[in-house]
């Protein structure tokens, strides 16, 4: 991390969209992905939760709403409470796999939205959409005016090769007015840095309108340190190896999680559930006792923390999200306790 204290950090020569050769390094990590992103269309910002702000600023008045996905990640609700907006839920639901109910988004429009969101892969189900999917939700923008967001923070760490039907990246669509959001958080593994980026897209006119009418917010805040800026392209290099270690930890610690799930009672009731992506799992579990009251089991009796899926509006009880993250062997004992806990009932 010797770049961050190159001494070029220490000039301050602010740029509201983010200094040039920062935004070119967001262009050319997509075009690594194989995805065209204009660096002119990109604008650096603090975190993923800061674009979120800032975009709501962008595209919505007080009492204006938002769209977003449920099951989701539950920051969203007080992004939006923090800019007076109002979330409407549109739901994943699980038929197989995790699919996008468009009829909901469309029935959920009225003359208030203004803006779909997508987490994609959404956090917790780790599901991307289909390439269908995503088309019928452009259109429904597309037909009503709105924005669509997508916050592809997880979008590197998909779960093996993604199906064919799946989209890998909504970066450079042009079918409606697109904000591509991600960040070094997620991408390097590296929260602390703070350093996010949107990418835009959409028809000509109504992205350059969007980018002006966001430098004047990004320019109020001016928000983004500058050493992180100056050292993002060789941050961004070095994302593979890292991205590499998280990886191989997620798909070894899933793997761990199904083989305590496949070494209980068969009937038990308890399933992990879909997951395409991302750094958690969703466990189904017998409903013997509320989410809490497991919860709180879990953690008194057996000193292990998982969330309940409440937390992130997901349908029905009895649904637990673990993080896949922790170290292989820890990971390994702890889940074998909730497993044999939640089994157990
Ligand atoms: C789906 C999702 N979006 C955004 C964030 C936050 O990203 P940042 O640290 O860039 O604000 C998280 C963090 O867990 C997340 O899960």
């Amino acid at each position: 991390m010797a770049a961050l204290g190159h001494p070029r950090g220490a000039r301050y020569d602010p740029e509201p969209l983010g200094h040039a050769e920062a935004r070119a390094a967001v262009a050319a990590y997509y075009a690594d992905r194989g995805l065209e992103v204009d660096a002119a269309r990109v604008v650096i910002s603090a975190s993923t939760s800061e674009s979120y702000g800032w975009l709501m600023k962008l595209l919505c008045e007080r009492g204006d709403a938002v769209l977003v996905p449920a099951p989701s990640y539950p920051l969203l609700s007080f992004l939006a409470a923090l800019e007076d907006v109002t979330l409407v839920t549109y739901p994943i639901a699980l038929d197989g796999r995790w699919r996008v109910d468009l009829e909901a988004i469309e029935a959920a429009v009225d003359a208030a939205t203004r803006a779909i969101v997508i987490v994609h892969p959404n956090n917790p189900t780790g599901s991307f959409v289909t390439r269908d999917e995503a088309a019928g939700i452009e259109a429904i923008a597309a037909r009503h005016g709105l924005a669509i967001v997508v916050d592809e923070v997880f979008g590197d760490f998909a779960h093996g090769e993604l199906e064919a039907d799946r989209l890998p990246s909504f970066a450079g669509r042009a079918g409606a007015l697109t904000f591509v959001l991600s960040g070094l958080s997620k991408v390097t593994l590296l929260p602390q840095l703070k350093l996010g980026w949107i990418a835009i897209s959409g028809p000509e006119d109504v992205a350059t309108e969007a980018l002006a009418r966001l430098e004047v917010v990004a320019d109020t805040y001016l928000s983004v340190g500058t050493p992180v800026q100056r050292a993002l392209p060789e941050i961004l290099a070095a994302r593979h190896a890292i991205q590499g270690a998280a990886r191989a930890r997620v798909a070894g610690n899933l793997a761990a999680l199904d083989a305590a799930i496949g070494a209980i009672e068969p009937g038990s009731g308890l399933r992990r559930l879909p997951v395409e992506g991302g750094w958690y799992a969703m466990i189904e579990a017998p409903r013997a006792l509320d989410e809490d009251a497991w919860v709180e089991r879990l953690i008194e009796d057996h000193a292990v923390v998982v969330h309940p899926g409440y937390f992130f509006d997901a349908e029905g009880e009895g649904i637990y999200v673990v993080s896949l993250l922790p170290e292989a062997a820890l990971f390994a004992a702890a889940i074998g306790r909730v497993v044999g806990a939640l089994a157990g009932g």
